[in-house]
This record gives structure tokens, C-alpha cells and sequence, in this order.
């Protein structure tokens, strides 16, 4: 069967819609180039010594483990010459990574998450890289670009995906006009599309949450859980299903092509305290799901209407199934009016 390229679908939507710049095809065909190199090093494993932490921690006070540093150094090297980016920033880095003087400079910032799910590293599961694209303010050519730059919402992004290292390696693009599924040709080192535009199914009952961290809880996401949990008997009237892989990837893929709901819900008796990073975790994977006709918020907001007050900020992240999440955000609303009454 004769499939359609990685390359060849950017050039066709490029003349198609006249809206994808060839700066921004060239990026994107970095950053999946990058995926490559950091798929070969993943799928050596032990045998190319690269398990394990490093015993440094990332800004995140996360132990970093060798590949997450690996993976890093790959995103950086392969996009820092091509003259496409005018800076970056990572999950593993404090600081945002300009591009140096001895390189051109274009117009896009890109921020990713190298290795997400790294936990699922040194035992060979599942993990991928998350990558967000914006453009840099219109004001920040010929000065050097900022933080500050960066902090932008998530609807302002210009492409998002992920790349998933697992029995395939897949790479799940958006540029804004729907979702695409291409997997790596191991042989050949070509991505081609196997799915898309991809629509989350509805009504599959199933949801995904790390049920140990019940305590911090809301009352809106117990009473939802607990009434999935209550199956046939309960008000849903179904059985459910639950699935956690530990990889927010994973977990998001899965949802994309199968259907269900994610849920990473902040902290509720600590206000700030939530697991994912806006910028480099639920912003890429907002837009996805909202491209594939689902939605994503934090309980209340929509994701990509969030304003970042910082690089590394987080938040609670429910997403999947439009259905499903608007459940979640209806009862978030009347816990909040049963508060206040
Ligand atoms: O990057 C954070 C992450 O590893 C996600 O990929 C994943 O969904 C989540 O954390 C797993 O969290 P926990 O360790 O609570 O299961
Ligand atoms: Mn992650």
C-alpha cells in the first residue's frame, strides 16, 4: 500500500492552504528527524547504556534520568542551526535556550518535553516527546527573545505533537488542521501517515487517573470517579473501565484513537499543586484534542485560554471525550454553587 510521507503531507497542505510557511515545515520535519535519533537511542536500552539516572535533578526537582538528558541534547542540537527558531525551552532546562549569534534566527520558539513518562524508561514501556510551537512576538526580531516571549496561551500555538516510542513509533502531528498519525518505517526511516484526521470516538467508557492520589482530590472529580467506579449499579448505569500507563502520552494516545477521559487534577487542598506542565505537557496535548473534536481544561478553563505566569507553571489537566470532560466541569461548578449556598 502506497502511503502518504511525513514530507510529502506538509507540501501537499502547504499548497493546499497556502498557511504553512516552509520555515515551519522545516521545523517540523526537525523535530520528527530528532525523534528518530532519540527512538534509536531508547530502543538500545541496556545494551547502549543508556538506563539509569544521572543522580542530577532538573528544575523540576525530578531526578533526570540519562535519556532525559540524551533526548534533550538531541532536540537542541538537531534545531539550533536550521535558522527556523528564534529560541527554545524544555522541561529539563531552567532557563530558555537562545539560539546562538553564529546561527541565522527564525520566527517560531519551540518547547518540548524530551522524554515523557520516564519513569516507564528503565523498564521498557512506553514513553514519547511533547512538542508545542509558537511564534515569536512580532517585536522580538533584531532583540534578544525573553521568557517572557514564551508566556503565551495555548491557543496561539502554530503546530503541536508527540512522538511515541512503544511497539511502533508513531508521530501524531497537528498544524492546526486536524490530527495525523504517521508511524517511523523502521527500514526505511520514512514517517508515513497510518491514521487521520483522527476523531476521538464517543461513549467509550473508560478513564484514565492515578486513583492512589484520591486524597487530593476535589468533590467534583470524587463524585465523578465514584459513579464510574459504581459501574451498572451506579448513575452512569455502565461498567467502566480504567486504565494508567504513567505516561501522559500513552494515556493520550490511547484516548485519541480509543476514546475515554485523562485525568491529572491539581491539588485541591494545596491551591497551586498539580502535576503537568502547562507549556510543555497539557498545552500540545489541548490542542490536539481539541483538533480531534474532544476538549481539555483544568476544571473550570479551557487549557488553551490560560494565560502561563511562568515557563515551568502547572496545572490540572482533563481531557478526551467532549462529553465526558463537560461532565467533569458540571459538577466542578455545582460543588462550587452547593459551596456557596
Ligand atoms: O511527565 C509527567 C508524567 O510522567 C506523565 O507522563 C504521566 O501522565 C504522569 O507524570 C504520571 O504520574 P504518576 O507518577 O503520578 O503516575
Ligand atoms: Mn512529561
Amino acid at each position: 500500500m502506497k502511503r502518504l510521507t511525513l514530507t510529502r503531507f506538509m507540501i501537499e497542505e502547504q499548497r493546499r492552504s497556502g498557511a504553512l510557511p516552509s520555515e515551519l515545515r522545516l521545523l517540523i520535519e526537525t523535530v520528527a528527524r530528532a525523534c528518530k535519533t532519540i527512538n534509536h537511542a531508547i530502543g538500545k536500552g541496556a545494551l547502549g547504556e543508556v538506563l539509569g539516572s544521572l543522580g542530577s535533578e532538573n528544575v523540576q526537582g525530578e531526578v533526570q534520568k540519562k535519556l532525559d538528558v540524551i533526548a534533550n541534547e538531541l532536540l537542541l542540537e538537531a534545531n539550533e542551526w536550521g535558522g527556523h527558531l528564534a529560541a527554545m525551552a524544555s522541561e529539563e532546562m531552567e532557563t530558555i535556550h537562545r539560539i546562538p549569534n553564529r546561527y541565522p534566527k527564525g520566527e517560531y520558539l519551540l518547547l518540548f518535553d524530551p522524554i515523557d513518562g520516564s519513569s516507564n524508561i528503565d523498564v521498557g514501556l512506553s514513553v514519547g516527546t511533547i512538542f508545542s510551537v509558537l511564534r515569536a512576538p512580532a517585536d522580538a526580531s533584531g532583540r534578544e527573545v525573553t521568557e517572557q516571549d514564551f508566556l503565551q496561551r495555548g491557543s496561539e500555538q502554530v503546530a503541536a505533537g508527540y512522538a511515541i516510542y512503544g511497539p511502533q513509533t508513531l508521530l501524531v502531528l497537528t498544524l492546526g488542521t486536524g490530527v495525523y498519525e504517521f508511524t517511523l518505517d523502521r527500514e526505511i526511516g520514512a514517517w508515513k501517515m497510518t491514521d487521520g484526521p483522527l476523531k476521538i470516538p464517543a461513549g467509550n467508557c473508560e478513564f484514565a487517573i492515578n486513583s492512589a492520589r484520591h486524597k487530593q482530590w476535589s468533590p467534583a472529580i470524587t463524585r465523578y470517579i465514584d459513579e464510574r467506579l459504581a459501574g451498572e449499579d451506579g448513575p452512569c448505569g455502565k461498567d467502566y473501565n480504567m486504565r494508567w500507563t504513567a505516561s501522559m502520552v500513552a494515556d493520550v494516545h490511547r484516548i485519541l484513537k480509543r476514546g475515554g477521559v485523562f485525568l491529572y487534577p491539581a491539588d485541591h487542598r494545596h491551591a497551586n499543586k498539580a502535576r503537568l506542565r502547562l507549556m510543555y505537557e497539557a498545552n500540545p496535548m489541548a490542542f490536539l484534542i481539541e483538533q480531534a473534536g474532544g476538549s481539555a481544561n483544568n476544571g473550570h478553563e479551557r487549557i488553551l485560554d490560560i494565560l502561563p505566569t511562568g515557563l515551568h507553571e502547572r496545572v490540572g489537566v482533563i481531557l478526551g471525550d467532549r462529553e465526558e470532560v463537560e461532565t467533569v466541569a458540571a459538577y466542578g461548578r455545582e460543588a462550587l454553587a452547593t459551596a456557596g449556598s
